[in-house]
Formats: structure tokens, C-alpha cells, sequence
């Protein structure tokens, strides 16, 4: 099939690429030109393990092409993906839907035969509608649908996930429109992928319910650890003991410093928007959004309580900057309040993060980046892991003990045992876990 995906962020290009890898042909429209540019030599806008690779491969063969120019992917393209942004509206917490309609517009003018113009942007209930009557209103003599397909990528396992997913969803109003998108995803479907097939609202409204639904277990989870520190229980040990109900299930039941990213923060105050305009409030989404905000703060405390009341004039080594493993993406990532917190409190910050120091460099100053995680410790009284790299999880205790001046490890990600750091000679302090020295009565 001829696909157009319009936008090459994140969902775009990784979808796009992976449809290529299916052998249908596609092109990535972007109005970026440097992107494209940078896209058609083969140099990647985002880190994605494996996305370089499957990108140059689909090229080479002819499937993936990048194009500035809308009409020469759209005009023969039996399905257009609108895969732009939406951004948090300034001001107001909703989905700004701008580049969505902008998309919308363009499509309306350019299609000549049937098309299934399908939204794979996150996009509140209701956009397929009004993307709809923008197409019918540009070019009334048109002849398409509009599908809603939402996308379930994590950053950093994309690939995988788009290859691999539990489950496709497909918003759809036609018999026509629904079996052009089973033979988009048929690779998959002949893999018993499910596909749930459900009307366009419904299927706009499951990706927030998604989202949310995994951000209230984080949101839980981390309240959860809360309560562990204060009573003397482990908190990965009642995730487990909780998870393995398969009512509840193991996944993202990791305490942490709070969830970011581009896709939580944003999708869970969009659906508390949402559902306060249709006066039926999600109060429990609401709850942990505020409970995420007021987490990455309290963080700060922490930290502080382990240096021993004050960082005020103190070297501290951060590991790890980006909101989570495996992506160069800083949004909304904990560091970016909790470096300015300790700075503001006198603590001069030495970081290291292995992909995101380039994106870092532009949100957080006055700060030294150093090579590798020794060099970041080298000096440093205390070091505070952030984001659970790989390469962070197998590091020498002992010698970090050596290294640091007051021999304090903050661990936000729970990644080391707490009688094993305690046997190197660490002051470790993680999260919802009793520290061997200091177990509750
Ligand atoms: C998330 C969803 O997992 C994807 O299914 C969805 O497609 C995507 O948003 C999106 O809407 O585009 P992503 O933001 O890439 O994906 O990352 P996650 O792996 O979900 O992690 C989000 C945040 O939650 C990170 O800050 C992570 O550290 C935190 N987290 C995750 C925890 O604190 N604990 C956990 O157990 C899991």
C-alpha cells in the first residue's frame, strides 16, 4: 500500500520506517527542511536504538523516502497518517490541535482518489470529527475517511513495541476504511495481533485512558513507597507481591522520582481537561497529576535529608538526566527540577548522562558535564542516580565508596541493593526500601 505519514517527530518516523519494514512504501513529510535534509543522509533527529538501521535499510530498498513537498506523497497515497504534535496549549493545559487541522488542510486540497486520512497523533475525542468537516469544508467533492489509529510506543523499545504491540486499535465509521487498515497491519494480524475495531471517539479516548491508567499505577505505586519508608517495608517486594495477581500485573510498578516524558504529563492533564469540560471529571487522574508534580519536588528533600540537612556548598555528582533510559528526551524529565532545586540551594552539580548531555546542555546551566560516570563522581561528596541506564546498574560500590568524599549514594531508581551498597561502605538511600543500618523497629 502507499502510505504518507505527515510529521516525522517520534511517532512519525518510527511508524513510518516500521511500515516501510512491512513492504508497503511510504513518505515521511515533514515541513522541516534541515530534518529532512539531515533525514534523507541518514542522520537521525531523536535517539532510538535501531532506528538508524531499519531507517537506512527501507531507504536503500526503495520503501522510505523523506519529502518536503505534501502533494508528491499525499496525491497517490491510499493512507495519510497525521502524526504531528500536540503540544500542551500554552496557558490552558488542552491538547493544542493547531499542526493537527493545519495537516487536515492540506490534506483536503491534495487527495484525488479515495484516502483514509488516519490520526495517529494523540488527539482529544472529538478531533477526527472536526478534521472530518475541515477536509469536507476545503474540498466538499473528496471522497475519504477518517480513522483514528493511536500509537502505544515507548521511547527507547519503539521498534519493538510498534513490531510487537498487544494490541492495535482502529476508529473507524466504514467497512472500506476498516479493511485498508488490517491490510496495512496484516504482518501483524497474520501474527494474532488483536485488533480492536471501535468508533472513532472510542478509539481517541482509549489512548488517554491508557496513558493515565498507567500513569495512576506509577502514581500509586510511588505513594506506595511513601508509605514504606514510614512503616519499614520494601516497596519492590509488595510490587511483586501485588503484581503477580494478574488482576493487577507486574509492569509499572517501579517507585521512582516521578513520571515524565513527553507523553504522560501532557496526556494526563489533556484528559483531566477534557473530562472537566464534559463535566465528568476524572478526579482520580487528577489526584496524581498533582501528586507527580509535588513527587519531583519532595525529591529534592530527600536528597537533602541524605547529605545531612544542607548541600549548600557541596559537589554532587548526577547520573543520569534524560526522564528514563535509552532516548536522548528531556521533557519533563525530574532532573530538570531537580538540578535547578540544588543549585538554588547552594549545591554545585557535576552530571553525566550517556545520550541526553547534548539536550541537557540547552535546559540545564551552570552545571559541569563530565565524560563517564567516574569523572562525574571524581570530587563529588555524594552521587544521586536519576535515570536507570544500563551502565549505571553494574558499577563498582566499593570504589564509588572510595570516590565519593562523604560516601553518600542516592538511588531514585531503586537499581542496587541496599545490603550490598551497605557492605561497600555507602550511606545509600533509596526509594521505599529500609536501609540495612536503619531498619524499622
Ligand atoms: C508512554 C507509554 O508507555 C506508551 O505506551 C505510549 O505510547 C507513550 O507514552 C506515548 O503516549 O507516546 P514513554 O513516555 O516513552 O511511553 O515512556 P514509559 O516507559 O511509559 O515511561 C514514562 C515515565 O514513567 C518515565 O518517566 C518512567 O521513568 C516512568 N515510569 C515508568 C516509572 O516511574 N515507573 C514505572 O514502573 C514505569
Amino acid at each position: 500500500m502507499r502510505v504518507a505519514m505527515i510529521g516525522t517527530g517520534y511517532v512519525g518516523l518510527v511508524s513510518g520506517a516500521c511500515f516501510a519494514d512491512f513492504g508497503h512504501e511510504v513518505t515521511c513529510i515533514d515541513k522541516d527542511a534541515a530534518k529532512i535534509e539531515a533525514l534523507k543522509a541518514g542522520r537521525m533527529p531523536i535517539y532510538e536504538p535501531g532506528l538508524e538501521d531499519l531507517v537506512e535499510t527501507n531507504v536503500s530498498q526503495g520503501r522510505l523516502s523523506f519529502t518536503t513537498d505534501a502533494a508528491s506523497g499525499i496525491r497517490d497515497a491510499d493512507i495519510v497518517f497525521i502524526a504531528v504534535g500536540t503540544p500542551t496549549r500554552r496557558g490552558d493545559g488542552h491538547a493544542d490541535l493547531t499542526y493537527v487541522y493545519a495537516a487536515a488542510e492540506e490534506i483536503a486540497g491534495l487527495i484525488r482518489d479515495y484516502t483514509i486520512i488516519v490520526t495517529k497523533s494523540t488527539v482529544p475525542v472529538g478531533t477526527g470529527d472536526e478534521v472530518e468537516a475541515i477536509i469536507k469544508k476545503t474540498n466538499p467533492d473528496a471522497d475519504f475517511d477518517v480513522a483514528s489509529n493511536p500509537e502505544f510506543l515507548r521511547e527507547g523499545a519503539a521498534i519493538g513495541d510498534f513490531k510487537r504491540p498487544d494490541r492495535i486499535i482502529v476508529g473507524a465509521h466504514t467497512e472500506r476504511a476498516v479493511a485498508a487498515l488490517r491490510e496495512l497491519y496484516r504482518p501483524l494480524y497474520l501474527n494474532e495481533t488483536p485488533m480492536v475495531v471501535t468508533d472513532r471517539r472510542t478509539a481517541e479516548l482509549i489512548k488517554y485512558a491508557a496513558n493515565a491508567f498507567l500513569a495512576v499505577k506509577i502514581g500509586f505505586i510511588n505513594e506506595i513507597s511513601d508509605l514504606c519508608d514510614a512503616v519499614g517495608a520494601n516497596v519492590q517486594q509488595v510490587a511483586h507481591g501485588i503484581g503477580l495477581d494478574k488482576r493487577i500485573g507486574s509492569k509499572f510498578l517501579h517507585a521512582g522520582p516521578g513520571y515524565g516524558g513527553s507523553c504522560f504529563p501532557k496526556d494526563t492533564l489533556a484528559l483531566s481537561k477534557t473530562a472537566h469540560q464534559a463535566n465528568s471529571p476524572v478526579t482520580i487522574v487528577d489526584t496524581v497529576v498533582e501528586a507527580n508534580r509535588r513527587r519531583k519536588e519532595t525529591m529534592v528533600d530527600r536528597i537533602v535529608n541524605a547529605a545531612g540537612g544542607s548541600v549548600a556548598g557541596k559537589q554532587i555528582a548526577v547520573l543520569g538526566l534524560t526522564f528514563k533510559p535509552n532516548t536522548d528526551d528531556m521533557r519533563e524529565a525530574p532532573s530538570l527540577i531537580i538540578v535547578p532545586a540544588l543549585q538554588q540551594m547552594g549545591a554545585s552539580i557535576r552530571a553525566f548522562d550517556p545520550e541526553g548531555m547534548e539536550e541537557a546542555q540547552k535546559l540545564l546551566t551552570a552545571v559541569t558535564y563530565c565524560d563517564n560516570a567516574w569523572a562525574c563522581m571524581e570530587g563529588a561528596v555524594m552521587a544521586v542516580i536519576l535515570t536507570e541506564w544500563d551502565q549505571f546498574r553494574a558499577l563498582d560500590l566499593e570504589r564509588m565508596a572510595a570516590t565519593l568524599k562523604d560516601r553518600v549514594l542516592v538511588d531514585l531508581r531503586n537499581i542496587y541493593s541496599p545490603q550490598e551498597a551497605d557492605d561497600s561502605g555507602l550511606s545509600y538511600h533509596s526509594i521505599g526500601r529500609p536501609s540495612p543500618g536503619k531498619a524499622a523497629d
